[in-house]
């Protein structure tokens, strides 16, 4: 199968043809139609994972994907072969990911039956991204009439926070360069700073003399987030995809500080098709690109800038 990978750490991702993964017991084999793209995916080309786990090389790179399951394995109870999923296939431990034409899940992992309607190009653009922000938003446990500061809130991760605290009855204050402003409010933001333009404390405050509640922060190192932390009222929620945040600092301050870590499943996935249903949730794709030009995305990606989602077309 047609596939992108790197033969080791810090090499280009190149496409390769490599063996068709066969589908183990509880497993099933999906024939991916489009691939989402993922910061994780270069930081994992890079050698992320290289103290951690042991990857066999030539190592397919990506996450999300969204296809027709084709083949099951023994015991597979859950879906069914053409069946429309989309999910999560990280399979880093045998080579395995979702730049492919087919990738390999457990029956109990992180897929789902794809929300009604969706097209594939929009459904691989879901996973890693939209679960991350529901989970966070469950986590910073953001209710009615609390004021919430989303940084990064242009991305992927930051596009569906925006939209879920709001949602969630938040007044949300998203980061957005001019270009993105209208398309924040679109998606719920109340308020927009530019972060290009200067302190964004001195722009929150200059509106929220009295604070904020919840930070939720895709982009900023350590220094930035203790910085931006000062704008939290006592008892205040800083949570970090990019594990950026001391907790030990923030409670010595009255603070709650989270370093998330995501833990995708078909729960967090059914959740999202069901807001996708019913018209409360969607993902901006901003670019489709082949397949044989996931390195050129994947440096684009790293570069900066992104103002919605990538998806590759298998
Ligand atoms: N811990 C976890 O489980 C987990 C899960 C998912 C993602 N993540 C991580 O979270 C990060 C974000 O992921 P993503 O998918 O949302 O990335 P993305 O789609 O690449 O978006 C990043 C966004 O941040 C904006 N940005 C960059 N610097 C900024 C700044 N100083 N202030 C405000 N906005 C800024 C960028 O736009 P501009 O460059 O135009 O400003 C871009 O829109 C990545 O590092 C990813 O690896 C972690």
């Amino acid at each position: 199968m047609r596939a992108i990978a790197v033969s080791e750490y810090g090499a280009t991702p190149a496409l390769m043809n490599l063996p068709r993964p066969e589908p183990g017991p509880g497993e099933i084999r999906v024939k991916l139609i489009a691939a989402g793209l993922n910061p994780l995916d270069w930081k994992i080309a890079d050698g992320m994972l290289k103290d951690s786990l042991d990857v066999p090389f030539p190592l397919i790179l990506g996450q999300d994907g969204a296809g027709v399951v084709d083949a099951v394995g023994e015991g597979v109870t859950r879906l069914r072969p053409g069946e429309q999923v989309y999910g999560s296939f990280f399979g880093a431990e045998r080579g395995l990911g979702s730049y492919a034409e087919y990738a390999i899940a457990r029956d109990d992992g992180p897929v789902a039956r794809m929300p009604a309607g969706m097209i594939y190009t929009q459904a691989a653009a879901v996973p890693t991204a939209s679960m991350t922000a529901l989970a966070m938003v469950d986590q910073a446990r953001v209710d009615t009439g609390q004021t919430v500061l989303v940084v990064g809130a242009t991305g992927g991760v930051g596009q569906g926070a925006v939209q879920l605290a709001s949602r969630a009855g938040a007044k949300v204050i998203a980061t957005a360069l001019d270009d993105m402003a209208g398309t924040m409010r679109r998606l719920g933001a109340d308020e927009t700073v530019d972060h290009s333009k200067g302190d964004l404390n001195r722009q929150v405050l200059a509106v929220h003399s009295d604070g904020i509640d919840v930070v939720l922060d895709m982009v900023s190192d350590t220094a930035t987030a203790e910085h931006i932390a000062q704008m939290l009222r006592p008892g205040g929620t800083y949570i970090s995809t990019i594990w950026a945040v001391n907790p030990d600092a923030m409670e010595a301050r009255g603070l709650r500080g989270v370093n998330f870590q995501g833990t995708p499943s078909s729960a967090l996935l059914e959740r999202l098709s069901a807001l996708i249903d019913a018209s409360a949730f969607r993902v901006r794709v901003e670019r489709e690109v082949p397949l044989a030009g996931a390195a050129g995305a994947l440096a684009g990606n790293r570069a900066g800038g992104a103002r919605g989602k990538t998806v590759l077309r298998i």
